[in-house]
């Protein structure tokens, strides 16, 4: 496990994207796993302005989404499909066709998310994979207590989760209680691995995901068996392990 530790956010933001262009520049038909949050929006914004700028090319790039609510169509604008075109798909050169989103409008769950695990092994694996991290370390939506074998699946959220998340939507009767997710397994099967979290907020979680027992009650922990992990965190969140 590398630690990287950054000045602030907006520091934070330029080093992960500087990582991400790193793996397009050096692999144009890269496959990158993609996370969504708030955490990464400052790295995305940094794509597109380099994007734009002429420094990238992601006519070739594949990218996968880690996971999206279940039973949000793809248009609302809480799903993470609605993210992820208006932070970066729509502002770069991404063949639509190289684009991954778990399908949250469709509501079998196995078709869902067994499609999904032979779509990232029809397309080579996942290069490199972005994480955030939750408050009580899930990642994606692999919440406490998920088993460390499981693929694409369907979770229910939980209490930590909704409380989190349910600043983006209207009420908690409107928010999705469910979630299609990569699984662990998946995301441990990804080639490279970065992390990246921000705020103090996260310090307590960074700690005992990083410095503490591996164990599906912490999700996250998983990640210090994974042979080649980043955790990028600015000084708020690495301030209980520097
Ligand atoms: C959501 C996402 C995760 C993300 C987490 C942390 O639950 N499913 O992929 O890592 O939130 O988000 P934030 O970066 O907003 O703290």
């Amino acid at each position: 496990m590398k630690i990287v530790c950054t000045k602030d956010y907006q520091d934070l933001s330029r080093k992960a994207a500087m990582l991400l262009s790193a793996q397009i520049i050096m692999k144009p038909n890269a496959v990158l796993g993609l996370a969504t949050g708030s955490t990464p929006i400052g790295l995305y914004a940094h794509l597109v302005e380099w994007y734009q700028r002429g420094d990238l090319d992601f006519s070739e790039v594949t990218t996968i989404n880690l996971d999206e609510y279940r039973g949000l169509p793809r248009d609302h604008a809480q799903s993470y499909h609605h993210y992820m075109y208006t932070r970066l798909f729509h502002h770069i050169n991404i063949h639509p066709d190289h684009i991954h989103i778990p399908d949250g409008a469709e509501p079998d769950p196995l078709r869902a998310c067994a499609a999904y695990d032979v779509m990232i092994q029809r397309v080579g694996g996942i290069d490199l994979q972005l994480l955030g991290i939750g408050l009580d370390g899930h990642i994606g939506f692999n919440e406490p207590g998920t088993a460390f074998e499981l693929g694409t699946h369907c979770v229910d959220l939980t209490e930590s989760t909704l409380a989190a998340n349910q600043r983006f939507f209207a009420s908690r009767e409107e928010m999705p209680k469910q979630a299609y997710t990569m699984g662990v397994k998946t995301i441990m099967q990804a080639k490279k691995v970065l992390m990246v979290a921000s705020g103090k907020e996260k310090a307590e979680i960074v700690k005992k995901a990083f410095f503490g027992r591996v164990t599906p009650q912490v999700p996250a922990s998983i990640l210090q068996m994974h042979p080649d992990f980043t955790l990028m965190g600015d000084q708020e969140a690495l301030q209980r392990i520097l």
